[in-house]
Parts: C-alpha cells; structure tokens; sequence
C-alpha cells in the first residue's frame, strides 16, 4: 500500500513532466563512438538507407558497410562499454508529448540516453543502445501498465541490438527505474550477457527511487562481476546533471 502512494505521487510528477523540455549541457568536441548492430533488421534497415542509390546499386555502399563495420568494432581490451536502455528508443512512436524527453546537446533525447552520453564522453567510453524487439507503447499510463505486466509475468524481452562485450573491463548500464527495480530489458542483457570478471556500474534516473534495488539485482544475475554503488538523477533534473555526472566520475577515478 506504501509503494502504492508513492508511486501514485510519480506518477503525478511524471504526467506533469511528460512532454516539456529543457535546454541543457555543453556538447563535449569529442563524443562517444556508437558500437553494437541490430540482430533482426539488419536488411530492412539497408533497404531504407540505400532507397535513393537503389537504381543504380541494390548492394549497400562501400560508406554504409564502413559504418557498419566501425559500429560493431569494439574498443581495445580494457575499454568502458556505456549501456543504456530508454524507452525513448524503444516506442511506437516519438512524438514529444509521450515520452519523458530532454533537448540535451542540441538532441531530443530520454533522460537515461542522455545521462550515458555524459557517461560515455567523459570517460571515452563506447555508447551501446540497448534495443528491445518489441515496440513499447509511449503515452505514459500505457507504457506504466505494460511494463508492470512484464514485470508480474517476469517477462525478459527479446533484445534486438547486440554488442560484443569481451573488450570491455567497465560496464557503465544506464537506466530509468521502472516500478521500483530495473526495466525488464535490462533483465534481458543481464541474461544474454556473461559479464563475469567485468566491474559494472549502474546509473539510473528515476522520481523517488534513487538506485531501488539495482546494485543488488545485478550482483545476483552476474556473481563473477564487481558491482560498484553507482549513481542516480532524478528525471526533472537530468537536463542539468552533466557537472554533477562528471564530478561523480572524477570521483570514481575517471
Ligand atoms: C513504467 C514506468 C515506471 C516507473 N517507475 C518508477 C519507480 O518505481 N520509481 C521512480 O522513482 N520512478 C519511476 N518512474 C520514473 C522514471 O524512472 C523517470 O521518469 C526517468 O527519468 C525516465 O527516464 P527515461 O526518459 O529514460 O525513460 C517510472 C517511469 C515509468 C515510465
């Protein structure tokens, strides 16, 4: 009943919040490098990109594969993966009135994609979107219902972006709190990926919940890995957090 009353409290936070924006951050020279590719659209995705040169060349160009290549090449052993899950890249539709959204760095982005861009800048790490194969509904009581479903029924959703994680010693995994733990595509990397002898360190953004249980849910799922305190930003705050986020991880030795 207590968690009922809290969450209707950010839940009311959240529907006020949902759709504003707020100018923020200072675009850094060097931003991260993107790495991961899409299992299941790889082709469709070719297909859109090459419409305009399709006359003349049904195969993608030398540029595309290049891109290509560069996204799934993975940092020098040693490196920090930036893992982050946002609905925001993950919905039916990207309309602003429906998804928490924050103009950071000139982008339109969701408040976890922006906290791991920070992340990633700062400490020269790799950005890796964590994409879920399913489309999640964006409008805000939807997206609350069928997250809480997912969670009741335990659901891992399929993943539809990988990523090669053996050349990376730091797992930064960046995300929102959703009812009261991690979002199950969380759940699902968690599962797909064997992160043992890899340190991991959660960053969440949240109304209230701070961290909730991450640190703990995480050192369960991947005993063999060293799981670190790790961070949080309330939502109406992240516009405003890259110094915090980067005084943390001056912090941490970064
Ligand atoms: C389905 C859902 C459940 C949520 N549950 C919680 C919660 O239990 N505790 C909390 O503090 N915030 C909760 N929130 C708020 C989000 O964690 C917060 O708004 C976050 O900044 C959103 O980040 P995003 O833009 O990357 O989605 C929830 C939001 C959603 C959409």
């Amino acid at each position: 009943m207590k968690k009922l009353i809290a969450f209707t409290a950010i839940a009311a936070v959240l529907l006020t919040a949902c759709g504003s924006t707020a100018d923020s951050g200072t675009k850094p020279a060097q931003t991260a490098k993107e790495v991961g590719s899409t299992k299941t659209e790889a082709g469709t995705s070719a297909e859109t990109e090459t419409t305009a040169a399709a006359e003349d060349n049904a195969e993608p160009s030398e540029t595309e594969q290049a891109e290509q290549s560069e996204t799934e090449e993975s940092t020098a052993e040693g490196g920090i993966l930036v893992a982050y899950f946002t609905p925001a890249e993950n919905g039916v539709n990207d309309a602003m009135t429906s998804a928490s959204k924050v103009n950071f760095w000139g982008e339109d982005m969701g408040n976890a994609e922006a906290m791991a861009n920070v992340v990633a800048a700062y400490t020269g790490g790799d950005l890796f979107s964590i994409q879920t194969v399913k489309d999640y509904p964006l409008e805000y009581n939807d997206l609350a219902d069928d997250a809480k479903a997912e969670q009741n029924a335990g659901e891992l959703p399929e993943l539809s972006t990988v990523v090669d994680t053996s050349g990376y010693d730091t797992v930064f995994l960046v995300y929102p709190i959703w009812w009261y733990t991690m979002p199950q595509p969380i759940y699902s990397f968690l599962d797909e990926y064997d992160l043992s002898g890899k340190t991991i360190i959660p960053v969440t953004t949240h109304e209230g919940s701070g961290l909730a249980d991450s640190v703990s849910r995480i050192a369960e799922l991947e005993p063999d890995a060293e799981v670190k305190d790790g961070y949080s930003v309330s939502g109406g705050n992240v516009a405003g957090s890259q110094e915090d986020i980067e005084n943390w991880l001056k912090e941490q030795g970064y």
